[in-house]
């Protein structure tokens, strides 16, 4: 192979891990801070060791001239998630952008790896704007669960240690560990609704209690005092009693009272 002169190659490629790496964290910021859910559980990044582009090329017979062209993960980004049914909220996320243009998919999700390697890919063209002009590189996005994260690391590293020959006894431990990590996945999918659904009901409760003791302050001013005791010794009590539908009642009839006094 002729010589690669590596720091030229992998300066966009970093450059592009930083960007993109920054971009994939904002975006879950941002969700977070305007009080959406954000399916992004945490997001790295990496640029490919000259010794793995090295292998990877002698392994697909890539020359050296075209490694620029041919290796598309010189350039990763992982995004991780806690939930399967978060992955495609992320790929649309990923859709959706105006400053990358997608040129491929690979959905080893449902069609799972031989391996038992489960993951979302997808490959993208991005353009940069370096000291030495424009330049437009490939990366690879991979976007997977905890749990997927956790095998696959796992298996990386047996694989690189026995060379990519993983001794057969391993390889069935390894198709048993992912068969494990595929049930969490899915037993944390029907956790998943729960959860929304005790947020949900949660901005429901708050949201109810911060109108009645908005009414509640409103009537302060206009009824009397005898009365605003009774009403709220009846809040404290229906508080404490944790029911929704007497929360709801009750603020009802505090309408009713505003009303009442507005004639
Ligand atoms: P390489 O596997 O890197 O040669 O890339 P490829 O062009 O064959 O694409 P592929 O989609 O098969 O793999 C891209 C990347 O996904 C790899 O570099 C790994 O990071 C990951 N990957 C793919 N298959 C496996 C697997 O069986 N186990 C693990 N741990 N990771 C995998
Ligand atoms: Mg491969």
């Amino acid at each position: 192979m002729e010589v690669v002169n590596w720091k030229e190659l992998l300066y966009p490629y970093a450059q592009a891990v930083d960007e993109l790496l920054l971009k994939f964290q904002s975006l879950d910021k941002e969700c977070r801070n305007l009080g959406l859910y954000s399916p992004i559980d945490s997001v790295s990044g990496r640029l490919k060791r000259p010794s793995s582009i090295l292998e990877k090329a002698g392994r697909k017979k890539i020359p050296a001239a075209k490694i620029v062209e041919e290796i598309e993960d010189i350039a990763g980004i992982r995004i991780l998630c806690q939930f399967v049914e978060d992955i495609p909220k992320v790929i649309d996320m990923v859709r959706q952008r105006k400053d990358m243009t997608i040129v491929e998919e690979r959905d080893y999700i449902n069609h799972t790896k031989p391996s038992g390697y489960r993951s979302y890919h997808i490959i993208i063209r991005y353009p940069l704007h370096t000291a030495l002009g424009e330049k437009t590189v490939f990366a690879e996005i991979q976007i997977r669960t905890n749990a997927m994260n956790f095998w696959a690391t796992a298996e990386h590293s047996l694989r690189y240690k026995y060379s990519g020959n993983i001794p057969q006894d391993l390889q069935d431990r390894l198709k048993n560990c992912a068969e494990a990590a595929f049930h969490l996945d899915t037993e944390m999918g029907t956790i998943r609704e729960e959860i929304m659904n005790a947020k949900r009901l949660n901005e429901i409760r708050s949201h109810l209690v911060s109108n009645i003791l908005e009414n509640l302050q409103n009537l302060y001013f206009v009824a009397k005092l005898d009365d605003m005791n009774e009403i709220n010794r009846e809040f404290i009590r229906i508080w404490n009693e944790e029911d929704m539908d007497a929360l709801k009642e009750f603020n009802e009839k505090l309408n009713i009272m505003a009303e009442m006094y507005q004639i």
